[in-house]
């Protein structure tokens, strides 16, 4: 039989490790098949995430990805941004030259309302690699579109490896915990990427050096990238290397056996400011609430870094 590459549609707020996670989709067409890449508030402000996604696309040597702004401001609360990790661009490491393919005019969440209705039902997946606002707005402008979403795999939220933006909740829930209240309880199968697993994943001197080996554009990209964007995490967590969180996403899709987890319940903190954004993972099932998420917890670094060394090697 034939296998056909998996239509998604990804969400993002570039971000060193969302560019990383988008150059892995655009290098495996064989697996995925990219409809359109949707930008959002999040790391960055949406003037600078849009821009930095279409220079993405054009380092992919993918100039036709059709890319859209969506929502500038989470729903109800003020843009929370990350520029102390990822710096005032958003893609802070190497000198990069503005876009020159074009952002589209539709907004963002008219391209996902708008695919999900023309596309067979179950035939598209959501990749959220930043905060929910614009999945969250999709579901409340059109409700109709809910059961025709095949899955959203996302990275976000955290549990035994507790939060990276609060004590309790990791950035991109904690930027629109409404909007991820709304994503969970939705009904959609979910597979979540949480902290538990991205910090199993962790750049270093010879995971960087594979890269810049490549010896191309991309490769040199996601080396000086991987360089500016661990030394955050390294300062942090005094641990070796930053987590390459975003690509555990498209890994996923590309190959599931790299991961491991377990169906749990998984419900978001929106009253408490104190652990507000908290994913709250019920891993022991000590609730009689449903199982609404594959929430992932380990994942096999080296065939994950290989992977990604290979398929970035492509471009
Ligand atoms: O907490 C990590 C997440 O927040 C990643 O998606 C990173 O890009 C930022 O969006
Ligand atoms: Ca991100």
């Amino acid at each position: 039989m034939t296998k056909h590459p998996r239509k998604i549609i990804i969400d993002t707020d570039p971000g060193q490790d969302d560019a990383v996670a988008i150059l892995l989709a655009l290098a495996s067409p064989e697996d995925i098949d990219v409809l359109g890449v949707v930008a959002v508030a999040g790391n960055v402000p949406l003037p600078l995430t849009q821009r930095n996604a279409r220079i993405v696309c054009e380092l992919a040597g993918k100039p036709e990805t059709r890319v859209f702004a969506g929502s500038d401001a989470p729903l109800q609360r003020p843009l929370v941004t990350a520029e102390y990790v990822h710096g005032k661009t958003g893609l802070d490491g190497p000198q990069l030259a503005d876009p020159v393919m074009p952002l589209q005019d539709q907004h963002g969440v008219d391209f996902i309302i708008e695919t999900l209705r023309r596309e067979p039902a179950h035939s598209v997946t959501l990749c959220p690699l930043g905060p929910l606002t614009n999945i969250a707005r999709a579901m409340q402008q059109a409700p109709d579109i809910i059961p025709r979403i095949q899955q959203i795999v996302l990275m976000g939220g955290a549990y035994f490896e507790v939060g990276n933006v609060t004590p309790a909740a990791e950035f991109n829930i904690y930027v629109d915990p409404q909007a991820a209240d709304i994503v969970f309880k939705s009904g959609v199968s979910i597979v979540v990427m949480p902290l538990d697993v991205t910090h199993k994943v962790l750049t270093n001197r010879q995971r960087i050096e594979a890269f810049r080996a490549l010896g191309t554009e991309p490769g040199r990209m996601v080396a000086e990238w991987t360089d500016f964007f661990e030394r955050f995490d390294m300062q942090k967590y005094g641990s070796e290397g930053a987590p390459l969180h975003d690509p555990c996403v498209i890994a996923y899709l590309i190959d599931p056996s790299l991961f491991q987890g377990r169906h749990v319940n998984v419900e978001i903190e929106t009253q408490s400011e104190l652990t507000m954004g908290m994913t709250v993972a019920d891993w022991w099932g000590v609730t009689n609430r449903p199982a609404n998420a594959l929430f992932i917890k380990d994942v096999d670094a080296d065939r994950f870094f290989a992977l990604l060394t290979d398929r970035i090697g492509r471009l």
